[in-house]
């Protein structure tokens, strides 16, 4: 393999435009080819990073020979799809959290990077968060004692793509689920990575306030109790007209307080 990696990013939307920005801005690696069906934002990041090719769909990008890692950061029905096929063509895979709609994709994917030999890394950017290695370092330690009550929340609004019937957020086929799926999974990866593995789990996911067609839960609260003892709790919502997210921010949004 060459001393500079060929990224090719999927979906320059909201999340794959940062890391295009990011991935142009590090050295050892190199953004060579973008895929996005919509032409505009297409040409725009085209332009912004100089990008040597720009394909409107990413069977062309998965083909494309000067792409060592293909980087997923499209609507989560595709996570799968992409991840197979970069990986038949010799890719290694970047995917956007969550993995995907369901275990059972999230399972196909690791297996086929089992058959394949091919590395698949899903981007819990959480984890790199300073506070949140801090974190693990003073648990690991044994500077705080004895963790028994983890409390976590989420607050967002996500009433506009929640309540668009044509954005993969409004639709359960193309999301696989709501606010629980969605950045409730980054605040489930952070409890797993300091506390280990779940016992049990109990939860409510209700769609309360953003009343559409669209079927899946806009708020969730979920208890879980650790094998090392721990309880924790997740109340996460996207049916708030305010968030805790900071708009603009990518991984920068849990607190954390110990
Ligand atoms: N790690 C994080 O903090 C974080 C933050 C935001 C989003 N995400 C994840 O990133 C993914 C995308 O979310 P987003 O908010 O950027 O969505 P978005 O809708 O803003 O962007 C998705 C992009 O994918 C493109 N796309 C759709 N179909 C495509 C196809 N067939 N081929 C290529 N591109 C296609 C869309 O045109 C769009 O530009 C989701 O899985 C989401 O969960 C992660």
């Amino acid at each position: 393999m060459a001393d500079t990696l060929g990224i090719g990013i999927v979906g320059v939307g909201f999340v794959g435009e940062y890391h295009a920005a990011d991935v142009s801005k590090l050295e050892g690696q190199k953004l060579v080819a973008i895929a996005e069906p919509n032409e505009a934002l297409r040409e725009k990041v085209k332009s912004q990073f100089s990008v040597p090719h720009a394909y409107a769909s990413w069977e062309d990008l998965v083909q494309d020979g000067s792409v060592d890692v293909v980087y997923i950061c499209t609507p989560n029905d595709l996570h799968l799809p992409i991840t197979e096929a970069a990986m038949d063509a010799g890719k290694d895979v970047i995917c956007e959290k969550p993995i995907a709609r369901s275990a059972a994709e999230g399972r196909a994917m690791i297996e086929k990077s089992r058959q394949t030999g091919r590395k698949l890394f899903i981007a819990f950017n959480q984890r790199f968060r300073p506070s949140h290695q801090k974190t693990k370092q003073m648990l690991d330690e044994g500077a705080i004692g004895r963790p028994f009550l983890a409390m976590s929340t989420f607050i967002g609004n996500e009433f506009e793509r929640m309540s668009d019937p044509k954005n993969w957020k409004g639709t359960l086929e193309k999301s696989g689920g709501g606010v629980l799926i969605d950045n409730g999974t980054h605040l489930i990866d952070c409890l797993n990575w300091w506390f280990g593995e779940a016992e049990s789990v109990v939860s409510r996911c209700r769609r309360l306030v953003i009343s559409t067609q669209n079927k899946e839960e806009d708020t969730s609260l979920v208890a879980i109790e650790y094998k090392c003892g721990v309880l924790a709790e997740l109340a996460i919502t996207f049916g708030a007209r305010y968030s805790t997210w900071p708009k603009g921010y990518i991984g920068a949004a849990i607190r954390t307080e110990i």
